[in-house]
C-alpha cells in the first residue's frame, strides 16, 4: 500500500458532539491519527470513547468541527468496525463473512477463498457451517473480527474487543490484532483494560469527560503522562470525584456520570 492510496492520516479539527438538547458529549477534540500501529483509547466509563470511535468511523456526524481522511473519496470502503456486542446475522458462520464480502461486491470465487482464509486464521474453520448465533460469546467476537478482517481494511476500529472474554479468549484476540497490524492495517481501539493497553498500544489517547486530555506515544504515556488525570487513571485511582478538574463544564455535569 503506498502512501498516496492510504486513507490515513485521519485529522480531527475542533470536533464537538452534542445531544439534541445541546449537552456536549465530545468537546474540542483536535488530533491526527496516522497510518500504522495501534492507537488505544482509554478513559473512565462515560468518557466518550465509544462516541469517539463512532465519529471517526462516520456513524455519527460532529455537531461542530471537521473529521477528514487524507483520501476522502471512498474512505468508507477502507474501514471496518468491530462492536463491543457483535451483531450476528441469522446465518452460518461462513455466510456471515460471505455477506460482508458480498456487500463489498467481491466475486463469489474470491469470496470463498477469503472466507476459508480468515476462518482458518481466527480458528473458526470447524464452525464454518454452524449458525453464528449459537457460537459462544468469545467465538462470536472472533467471527466479528474475521468478518472485518476479510474486508482487508486500511483502518479497523474496535470498541472493547475483549470485554467480557476470559483471559485465554482475550489473548487470542490480542494475537489476531497483532497479526492484522503486521499486515499494515491501522488499529484504533478502546479498552478499559489497562494491562491490555500497556501490552498493545503504540499510541494512547486518554479521554475524560468528552475531552482528549492526552495523545502520546505509549511508552511516553505510561512512563510519564503529562496530564494529572491521566496519571491518576493509570495508577488506578477513581476519577469520578475529580470530574470538575481539567474541564470547564463541571457545572453542567449530569449526575448519571457520577459512577
Ligand atoms: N445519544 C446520546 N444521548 C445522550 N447521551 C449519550 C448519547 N450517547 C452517549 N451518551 C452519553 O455520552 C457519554 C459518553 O458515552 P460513551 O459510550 O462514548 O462512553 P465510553 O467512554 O465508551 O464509556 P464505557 O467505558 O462505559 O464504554 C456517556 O455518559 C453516555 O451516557
Ligand atoms: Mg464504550
Amino acid at each position: 500500500m503506498n502512501n498516496a492510496s492510504n486513507v490515513l492520516p485521519l485529522v480531527l479539527d475542533n470536533v464537538w458532539y452534542r445531544t439534541l438538547d445541546g449537552m456536549p458529549l465530545i468537546k474540542e477534540i483536535t488530533t491526527t491519527l496516522k497510518a500504522g500501529g495501534k492507537a488505544v483509547i482509554i478513559g473512565p466509563n462515560g468518557a466518550g470513547k465509544s462516541l469517539f470511535l463512532r465519529l471517526c468511523h462516520g456513524l455519527i456526524e460532529p455537531s461542530e468541527g471537521n473529521i477528514k481522511w487524507q483520501l476522502a473519496s471512498g474512505a468508507a470502503a477502507h474501514q471496518a468496525m468491530v462492536f463491543q456486542r457483535p451483531v450476528m446475522l441469522r446465518r452460518t458462520v461462513r455466510a456471515n463473512v460471505d455477506y460482508a464480502l458480498h456487500l463489498q461486491k467481491i466475486a463469489p470465487p474470491t469470496r470463498s477463498q477469503i472466507i476459508n482464509d480468515v476462518l482458518e486464521k481466527t480458528g473458526l474453520s470447524r464452525l464454518a457451517d454452524t449458525q453464528a448465533r449459537l457460537l459462544s460469546f468469545g467465538e462470536q467476537q472472533r467471527l466479528a473480527l474475521a468478518r472485518a478482517w476479510a474486508l482487508k481494511p486500511q483502518v479497523l476500529f474496535m470498541d472493547e474487543p475483549t470485554a467480557s472474554l476470559d483471559p485465554s479468549a482475550a489473548y487470542l484476540i490480542e494475537q489476531l490484532i497483532e497479526t492484522i497490524t503486521a499486515q499494515g492495517t491501522k488499529i484504533i481501539m478502546t479498552t478499559h483494560d489497562l494491562g491490555q493497553a500497556r501490552r498493545m498500544a503504540d499510541e494512547v489517547l486518554f479521554l475524560h469527560r468528552g475531552r482528549l486530555l492526552e495523545h502520546a506515544p505509549a511508552e511516553q504515556f505510561f512512563s510519564a503522562p503529562k496530564n494529572d488525570l491521566a496519571q491518576a487513571f493509570i495508577k488506578g485511582e477513581l476519577l469520578w470525584w475529580r470530574r470538575g478538574e481539567g474541564s470547564d463544564d463541571a457545572k453542567r455535569h449530569d449526575p448519571k456520570h457520577a459512577r
